[in-house]
């Protein structure tokens, strides 16, 4: 079978570990997915940084319209970050019949139901794993795993660079400036990290499984966002001595009278597990009725980490093209369910 082209908007961290991983991989996932990913195209804003790349293989351009009106691609991976210019590439992926895979939060949260409705219409997938948590595969718990539950609540630590924060403040005394700094050099935070010490990042992603898990449409503006910038080391450490540790939290919840979203800081009894979760490690609750309470743990963020996610969506897009149209159950498209006229 011939291979399915994939064109890549963004060569940075994850767009990189993209790269590395289907490389190093090649074998096992062309077996998984049925036939050969292959990159054929990536966009970038700067080409000399994206010089590393040449003799890989695939065309790299600055036009970003060169990779989603290209006829011979059927992926596009959008991993540019933002609102703008990553919303009218998706949008025009979609209207070009090309599905999607993105790990941009902040666009599915803002505009997913946009997005989705979009994708719907041209009968293309877009998916979204590497969006919440990194490496863990929470959007395929929650839909897949957990699909035979009324979901109770969703609570977790969904931000890798404020967690990094809170654990090398705590462990080593380190200035909440200079971990920040060694977050961005790792590659953890976000381009504005203000979205991740203020808690819009975390919000982003409790609005995604919040949506997922309840079968709501996505209700950012919705949630209350309060991040870890005007904790101490002070706070830290009383925190300490009264046997609690700080941690952002995101929690969902459903409620009679709609569903709660909230991010913010809090405190946790240090014997916990959740309290031991540290560094760029993320960990996620969740509460279905017939499971009961279950726990997903790995990196939140990093080059990686974070492919795995994008791989593994690649590779159920790469299936699900493959197989015949009409027997195609489009689990990978976010829909709401019934519960999606309750009030929130
Ligand atoms: P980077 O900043 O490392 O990379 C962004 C890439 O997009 C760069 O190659 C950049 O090119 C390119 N780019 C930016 N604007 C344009 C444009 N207008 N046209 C073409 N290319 C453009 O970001 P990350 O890889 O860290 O993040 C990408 C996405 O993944 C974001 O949505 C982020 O939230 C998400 N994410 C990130 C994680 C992480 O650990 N880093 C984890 C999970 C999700 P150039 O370098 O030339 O400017
Ligand atoms: N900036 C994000 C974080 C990247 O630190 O968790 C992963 O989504």
């Amino acid at each position: 079978m011939k291979p399915i082209n994939v064109g890549l908007l963004g060569l940075g961290t994850v767009g990189g570990g993209t790269l590395t991983v289907l490389r190093r991989n090649q074998v096992e996932i062309t077996r998984r997915a049925g036939r050969e990913i292959r990159v054929t195209m990536a966009a970038v804003r700067d080409i000399e940084k994206a010089k590393k790349y040449a003799g890989d293989g695939f065309k790299i351009t600055t036009n970003p319209f060169d990779v989603v009106d290209n006829p011979d691609i059927d992926i596009v991976v959008e991993l540019i970050g933002g609102i703008e210019p990553a919303k009218d590439m998706v949008m025009m992926a979609i209207e070009n019949g090309k599905h999607v895979v993105t790990a941009n939060k902040a666009l599915i949260a803002k505009h997913g139901n946009e997005i989705f409705a979009a994708a719907q219409a041209k009968g293309v997938m877009v998916s979204f794993e590497a969006a919440v948590a990194g490496g863990i595969p929470i959007i395929k718990a929650l839909r897949e795993g957990l699909t035979a539950n009324r979901i109770e609540w969703i609570a977790g630590i969904i931000n890798g660079t404020s967690n990094f924060i809170l654990s090398e403040m705590r462990e080593k005394g380190s200035s909440f400036e200079e971990v920040l700094k060694e977050a961005q050099r790792l590659g953890y935070a976000e381009a504005d990290p203000t979205f991740d010490i203020e808690g819009i990042d975390a919000a982003h992603k409790l609005t995604i499984m919040s949506a997922i898990g309840f079968g709501v449409p996505m209700q950012f503006d919705k949630a209350y966002t309060e991040g870890i910038s005007k904790l101490t080391r002070e706070d830290i450490q009383y925190a300490e001595e009264l046997g609690y540790r700080i941690k952002l939290l995101g929690i969902t919840r459903w409620t009679p009278e709609g569903i709660e979203l909230r991010v913010h800081p809090t405190l946790i009894p240090a014997k916990r597990l959740i309290a031991n979760v540290e560094g760029v490690m993320n960990a996620i609750l969740v509460k279905g009725d017939a499971v009961g309470a279950t726990m997903y743990y790995g990196a939140g963020a990093g080059a990686e980490p974070t492919a795995s996610s994008v791989v593994a969506d690649l590779v159920d897009v790469t299936r699900m093209h493959t197989a015949d149209p009409g027997n195609r159950v489009p689990h990978l498209a976010f829909q709401p369910d019934a519960l999606s006229d309750d009030p929130i």
